[in-house]
């Protein structure tokens, strides 16, 4: 057991030599074995990457071609005749004109009903049904043009005398509200509903015609 020769093989300690070199060789295999993987890994972790960076690309590219615009409202018209008399609440009747733009190339706009309302000083005036529903083609605009009168209208007399005395000042302001649900169709996919409103606010003069102004205007789009 103490014999000097057994004592390389069965120490707890065996001699340097031996186990540099069963480790050297392991060690080869083992860096061989490691390098392989690392460089296989490596591959395909380029070709992962390559093909995320041309689908990104490609990506940006369809994004930028089919970027939804949201639609484009503009006020044309807007009238309030009667707005020189006294008592014009009695028959009082606002007419308006506003396009509604679809300005995307491959996007068509599907709109459910569109209802529109006059504000004065933040409180509804009137409003109306304006569209029933409605697809539109790309680049292609839409006129509305529309009254509120009777019963869709309401002004008071206190109402009316307001409206006098802003255009004794020069200028009455009011604000159309279009709102409506909008979807985008994109050839076969048709995307959510979205609501949208639009606000545009316009000014009329003593005669109760549009202010130049006001005329032409693009209206703001929201979405919510
Ligand atoms: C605006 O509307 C009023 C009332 O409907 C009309 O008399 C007038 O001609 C219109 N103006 C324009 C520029 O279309
Ligand atoms: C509404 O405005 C558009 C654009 O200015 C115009 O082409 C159209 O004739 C107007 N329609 C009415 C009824 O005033």
């Amino acid at each position: 057991m103490s014999s000097p020769h057994r004592v390389p093989i069965y120490s707890a300690n065996p001699p340097e030599k031996l186990v540099k070199r069963h480790h050297t060789t392991r060690y080869y295999v083992h860096r061989v074995q490691e390098s392989l993987t690392t460089r296989i890994s490596k591959l395909v972790c380029s070709i992962f990457l390559s093909l995320l960076l041309i689908l990104g690309i490609i990506t940006f590219i369809l994004w930028l071609s089919l970027r939804p615009h949201r639609p484009r409202v503009h006020i044309h018209n807007f009238s309030v005749p009667g707005l020189s008399q006294e008592n014009g609440f009695e028959n009082a009747q606002i007419s308006f004109n506003v396009t509604l733009r679809n300005a995307n190339e491959h996007i068509g706009m599907y709109y459910d009903a569109m209802d529109g309302s006059v504000f004065y000083r933040d409180q509804k005036i009137g409003s109306k049904l304006l569209l029933a529903s409605l697809y539109q083609q790309p680049k292609t605009t839409t006129i509305i043009t529309d009254v509120l009168s009777g019963a869709t209208l309401t002004v008071t007399s206190q109402r009316w005398m307001e409206f006098l005395n802003d255009r004794a000042a020069g200028s009455v302001t009011f604000r159309l509200d279009l709102a409506s649900t909008i979807r985008f169709k994109v050839s076969t996919w048709t995307s959510k509903r979205h609501r949208m409103h639009a606000s545009c606010p316009v000014s009329v003069g003593a005669d109760g015609s549009i202010l130049p102004l006001s005329k032409d205007k693009r209206c703001p789009v929201y979405f919510t």
